[in-house]
């Protein structure tokens, strides 16, 4: 342990949390910090915050925050040894052992060998395909489907041979654990003993996290077979709807471009890959999430998502409104001709002809909107129908001129007059005020202050701003100004660690507190505005040390009761402080 505490320091001195959370997240500066949107809560006004000074982010909405080894586990969902072990890889600082508890090193082990299985099992899948002779149906298949080769080795395509065992005997060849590779989902235990492939007869699509690391699989049969697609099931590094399928390789493109052009499937990506669009990532048939959305609009301003004509793309745009929505990322939606995919307009049409049509993308309000008159019919009943489905939406748009500009397009297109809709509209909208981006933050910062009463607020805001008053405080009782727990705790160890060090960081101090509530309250007094200027620093002590009098004497009157002669006592005490003082 002692030889990674330095190689801690060395990371976080090397990994500029700004550059790191940057490539993820879109920081705006404001004064000397960076704001961005929360990757880790829905929200549409940034309340995410990263301090270069400080070298920690925190999120005034969520409450999440602390180094960049914490933002890289809550970001990736990875544990403390992997954080460890990609942020030294990528900053080339050499490391020993990991440390860390062990239920935490049993938790990385069984990640690091499900990863593990997953590339040997990959590898297995692109050498199957590159076995295969011309006459193979795989080779036939991808020659129908126009993949270059460029595409199936950047996206490592491959093919699972049609046989029981093709997979566990290479897996077992390789001593891999047998019982690891059925819980990455890849083979399955035979009733009377033995195990048989999952993936059988199937081109095979390796489905990768952010950091490039094989996370499953998704297999594709080459004739009309059911299911169409199989995929791995839930295992501890695969979880449905995580991640948008392609964005490792596209997050460079979408974030130069501003844009990301989301598509359903794997072929559909592929394709608009091949023919040179690299801003897209697809969703794999499942309803777009929150999670998708969340990680696309740390490189996106914009997104485009293209449905596919029939029903189930229909209901898709529908859903997926509101949480373009929660989420603050502006998007248009466009559905391509009948009974094309983005996979065959592309291949018979080109890629100008796709751009020129996702040039007709309406945003997404107005393709919602579309969408569901065409279904809800023109009768009363309908009306009111959408109506109800429709002001919800509309009364979480923050923007006023573009909520009454709506409002008055649904009065037009529902043939409603324009004052039902936004007294209706008020009704729903009612509690949902109006507030702007710096405000509503500084709201959030005022209400957590307020849950602190003044002294804690100031005393803790001197220490972290101004350690050199620590010392002058330690003597005094000032504690006992302290109302708030967290605060005193926070304190406490401030103390604590000067004395037995001789002096105290602040940005060090986040590790060695116990809870969570607590850290948060470090972290806010941290990022919270200095209150005394240096030259303040020396009056703030002294204003400190006579509040600590005042309530000392305030205290002893109180015990002294109704009795004359302690009363006495504590004047006299009193006079002779003074005398002292002046
Ligand atoms: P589609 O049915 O639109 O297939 O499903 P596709 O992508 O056009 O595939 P091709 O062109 O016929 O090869 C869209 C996506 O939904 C997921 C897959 O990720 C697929 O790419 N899906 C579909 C499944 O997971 N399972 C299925 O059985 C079908
Ligand atoms: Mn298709």
């Amino acid at each position: 342990m002692p030889g990674n505490t330095s190689a801690k320091e060395e990371i976080k001195r090397a990994a500029d949390i700004v550059q790191v959370i940057g490539q993820y997240v879109q920081l705006k500066k404001a004064g000397k910090n960076f704001m961005g949107l929360c990757p880790f809560h829905a929200e549409k006004a940034p309340s995410f915050m990263v301090s270069p000074d400080r070298q920690m982010f925190h999120c005034f909405g969520c409450k999440k925050g602390g180094d960049v080894f914490a933002f890289w586990m809550d970001y990736h969902g990875v544990t403390f040894p992997e954080a460890f072990k990609d942020l030294a890889e990528k900053h080339g600082i050499p490391i020993t052992e990991t440390f860390s508890s062990s239920e935490e090193r049993e938790k990385t082990r069984t990640r690091e060998t499900l990863f593990k299985i997953n590339e040997t099992a990959a590898q297995y899948f692109q050498e199957a395909l590159t076995q295969a002779g011309g006459g193979d149906p795989a080779i036939q298949y991808l020659k129908r489907r126009a993949l270059s080769k460029e595409i199936i080795s950047e996206f490592r395509l491959g093919y699972a041979p049609d046989a029981w065992d093709g997979l566990t005997h290479y897996l077992t060849s390789r001593q891999i654990n047998m019982e690891r590779a059925v819980q990455a989902g890849l083979i399955i235990p035979k009733k009377g003993g033995g195990y048989y492939d999952r993936f059988r007869g199937r081109l095979m699509f390796p489905i990768f996290n952010l950091r490039g690391q094989v996370i499953g699989f998704g297999g594709r049969v080459l004739n009309d077979a059911l299911p169409k697609y199989l995929n791995t099931p839930e295992t501890p590094v695969f979880h449905k709807g995580e991640f948008p399928y392609g964005l490792h390789a596209s997050y460079k493109a979408i974030r130069q471009k501003g844009i990301a052009v989301i598509v359903e499937g794997y072929m559909d990506l592929l394709a608009l890959r091949k023919h040179g669009l690299e801003e897209v990532v697809a969703t794999l048939g499942t309803a777009l999430t929150h999670d998708h959305i969340r990680k696309i609009k740390g490189y996106a301003r914009e997104a485009i998502v293209v449905f596919d004509s029939d029903e189930a793309g229909r209901v898709a745009a529908i859903r997926s409104l509101p949480l373009f929505m929660n989420e603050g990322l502006p998007a248009r939606a466009v559905a391509l001709p009948h009974g094309h995919d983005p996979d065959s307009f592309v291949n018979k049409n080109g890629l100008s002809a796709f751009l020129t049509f996702l040039e007709k993308a309406a945003p997404m309000f107005d393709f919602f909107l579309d969408q569901k008159l065409a279904q809800g019919g023109s009768d009363i009943e309908g009306k009111v129908g959408v109506l109800k489905e429709i002001l919800p939406v509309l009364a979480q748009l923050r923007n006023r001129a573009q909520r009454s500009l709506y409002a008055g397009r649904l009065s037009e297109r529902m043939g409603i007059k324009e004052d039902v809709i936004l007294s209706e509209l008020k009704a729903v909208s009612k509690g949902l005020s109006e507030r702007g981006l710096q405000q509503a933050l500084k709201e959030r910062i005022a209400e957590s202050k307020a849950k602190q009463r003044i002294g804690d607020l100031q005393l803790l805001n001197l220490l972290v701003h101004h350690p050199m008053a620590v010392s002058g405080l330690m003597g005094t009782d000032c504690m006992t100004l302290l109302s708030d727990a967290a605060t005193s705790q926070i304190v406490k160890k401030i103390f604590e660690t000067y004395r037995q060090e001789g002096r105290f960081s602040p940005e060090r101090l986040e590790e060695n507190l116990e809870s969570e509530e607590i850290r948060i309250r470090l972290r806010e007094a941290l990022l919270a505005d200095s209150i005394y200027s240096d030259q303040e620093v020396k009056q703030a002590v002294r204003e400190i040390e006579e509040k600590v009098r005042q309530q000392r004497m305030t205290n002893s009157i109180k015990a002294a009761g109704g009795d004359p002669e302690a009363l006495n006592r504590v004047l006299l005490k009193l006079k002779t402080r003074e005398a002292q003082s002046h």
